[in-house]
């Protein structure tokens, strides 16, 4: 079963996002396989954020996103990493569309309150990179409907 990696950037924590971050989730039918609540360190960062190490914006994302407690999150389910892309938005909230999680809650591309996976080979490298095999948990959902 497909899985991505979502992260709740410090901004949305400080802004108190992460429970409607969660539902959205929730409530589209995905299921939490992983979660922490962590201050992440900078060799973390760099790692995580390596490929955008030439980009002018690399070291002040490395600061903010290391500037305060974050959610790493591990979601399962049906085509989840591009539907949790739609459902994030575009990286500059101001082309997300109303609906979206950064077209609600966000203005501004240097605060746009989540991060996700942007390919299946992304997502099993994330994964990785911010959990340790058994720090997830496979689970079957009583309510979970044998439709796949
Ligand atoms: S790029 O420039 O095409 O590589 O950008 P993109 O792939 O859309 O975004 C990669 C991550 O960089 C963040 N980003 C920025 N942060 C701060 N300031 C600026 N100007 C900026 N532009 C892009 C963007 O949010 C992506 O991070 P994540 O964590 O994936 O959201």
């Amino acid at each position: 079963m497909e899985r991505t990696f979502v992260m709740v950037k410090p901004d949305g924590v400080a802004r108190g996002l992460v429970a409607k971050i969660i539902k959205r989730f929730e409530q589209r039918g995905y299921k939490l396989v992983g979660m922490k609540f962590m201050k992440a360190s900078e060799d973390l960062l760099k790692q995580h954020y390596g490929d955008l190490a030439g980009k002018p914006f690399f070291n002040g994302l490395v600061e903010f996103i290391g500037s305060g407690p974050v959610v790493p999150m591990v979601w399962e389910g049906k085509d989840v990493v591009k539907q949790g892309r739609q459902m994030m938005g575009e990286t500059n909230p101001l082309a997300s569309k109303p609906g979206s999680i950064r077209g609600d809650f966000s203005i501004d591309i240097g605060r746009n309150i989540i991060h996700g996976s942007d390919s299946v080979e992304s997502a099993k490298k994330e994964i990785n990179l911010w959990f340790k095999e058994d720090e997830l948990v496979s689970w079957t959902c009583p309510l979970e409907k044998s439709v796949y």
